[in-house]
């Protein structure tokens, strides 16, 4: 289990919720059945309408990652993740703290969410 923690000026207080291990869902599918509002519109990597930023709260190194090309080319547009952070992601699978909600499959470490 890993606790899946949102903050937003859009909530009243931080919600916390419980993704089961295993679970291969998106962060947008688990906001969603818990009704927190991430904005979103295409549900696909290609509008960035779902960014948000994410921080693994463990005190461990991130679990390694893979950025889809989609998610790599909506965050460059954005403004939202660097060249270096992309190197960082490919060759040393360290995750960059902005992610589009609706690519990012929830996995067994606790995570901070801000949106
Ligand atoms: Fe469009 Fe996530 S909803 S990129």
């Amino acid at each position: 289990m890993a606790d899946v923690t949102f903050t937003s000026p859009a909530l009243p207080k931080d919600v916390t919720v419980y993704a089961v291990a295993g679970d291969t869902r998106t962060l947008l599918s688990v906001a969603k059945e818990h009704k927190v509002p991430i904005h979103f519109e295409c549900e696909n990597g290609e509008c960035g309408s779902c960014a948000c930023e994410v921080s693994v709260l463990t005190g461990k190194t991130p679990l390694g990652i893979s950025l889809t090309e989609k998610e790599k080319t909506v965050l460059k547009l954005a403004g939202k993740i660097t060249s270096q952070q992309i190197e960082d992601a490919e060759v040393r699978d360290l995750p960059p703290p902005w992610r589009l909600a609706c690519q990012f499959i929830v996995r067994h470490e606790d995570i901070l969410v801000k949106f």
